[in-house]
């Protein structure tokens, strides 16, 4: 297998190909003055499985293209199988028509995808793994939850509660409360499909005096969070931490979750920032030298 690491994904994907002792073909890339991206494999991909490791955080618009453009190439000069790593998945949360006339954004990324060369996508945490699964290409989707949990353990959190934002959620606290052994539960949320906005339903957490942890997929604005730190916090939880997949941290997201009460904030390097404390990196090299090409 060849590891071909994306401009949005360089550390990361050294990380995976020293992992797996694999080759790497490097990619040489740069923006033109007016904005468009610029791709060059220094490499043959000839015959050989090609990973290709891009994650879709912001900008997300430039790093898709970035990932079109090297699946393409890939194709054009032959590669047997591309996967897409794409830690982070774009456009996963527009994951149906909510309301007439809109784009259905995912299937319009996975179909540019094929139609690229892309055979299968490796991700983590997309936002629903249901949908991603029906599209034209098989997906895997790995889970980085165990990995946060663990994080909050090796902290002294063993015993802590896990919570998760909104009822399809609860799937994810019970993925946490296997690592951290002190119940599960979810904290309600209601969307406004028009606005985007997010409402907590004050529906009773059984937190009192205890050390919890948050777990989201995305912080992305960080007002999701927020509402759900301070909730948590009016039911007398003792410390509040929030552990998050990928985190977006759009403008001061960090800072106003930490100003609602949150103690501690914590992500993976699905999309790299300085929360990015817990690496993704072994799942997916476990996953690509398992299963490779296959789902
Ligand atoms: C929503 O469905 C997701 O799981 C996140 O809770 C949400 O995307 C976070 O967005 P924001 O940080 O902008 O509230």
């Amino acid at each position: 297998m060849i590891v071909v690491p994306g401009p949005s994904s360089q550390k990361l994907g050294y990380k995976i190909a020293e992992l797996l002792k694999q080759k790497i073909i490097p990619i040489e890339f740069k923006r033109f003055p007016d904005g468009e991206s610029y791709i060059r494999f220094e490499g043959e991909v000839g015959n050989k499985d090609v990973a290709l490791v891009q994650t879709t955080g912001p900008p997300q618009d430039e790093h898709l293209v970035q990932l079109l453009l090297m699946a393409d190439t890939a194709k054009t000069l032959k590669a047997k199988t591309i996967t897409a790593v794409v830690p982070y998945f774009a456009y996963a949360r527009q994951d149906q028509r909510f309301r007439l006339g809109e784009a259905f954004s995912v299937k319009t990324i996975v179909t540019l995808l094929q139609t690229c060369g892309v055979g299968k996508i490796l991700t983590v945490n997309s936002h629903n793994p249901a949908v991603l699964g029906t599209l034209q290409v098989p997906v895997e989707d790995l889970s980085a939850i165990p990995l946060l949990a663990e994080h909050f353990q090796k902290r002294g959190f063993d015993g802590a509660c896990s919570l998760a934002l909104g009822k399809k959620g609860l799937a994810t606290a019970v993925e946490a409360d296997g690592v951290l052994g002190g119940g599960s539960d979810y904290i309600s949320t209601q969307r406004d499909r028009v606005t985007g906005k997010v409402m907590i339903e004050e529906k009773p957490l059984p937190v009192k005096g205890r050390d919890v942890v948050i777990f989201d997929d995305i912080i992305s604005s960080g007002g999701t969070m927020m509402k759900a730190v301070a909730w948590t916090r009016k039911q007398n939880a003792r410390t509040v931490h929030v552990a998050c997949v990928h985190p977006l941290l759009v403008g001061d997201a960090e800072d106003k979750i930490l100003q609602c009460g949150a103690e501690s904030i914590v992500g993976t390097d699905s999309v790299s920032s300085h929360i990015s404390v817990v690496s993704v990196a072994p799942l997916i090299a476990e996953a690509l030298i398992t299963r490779g090409a296959k789902k």
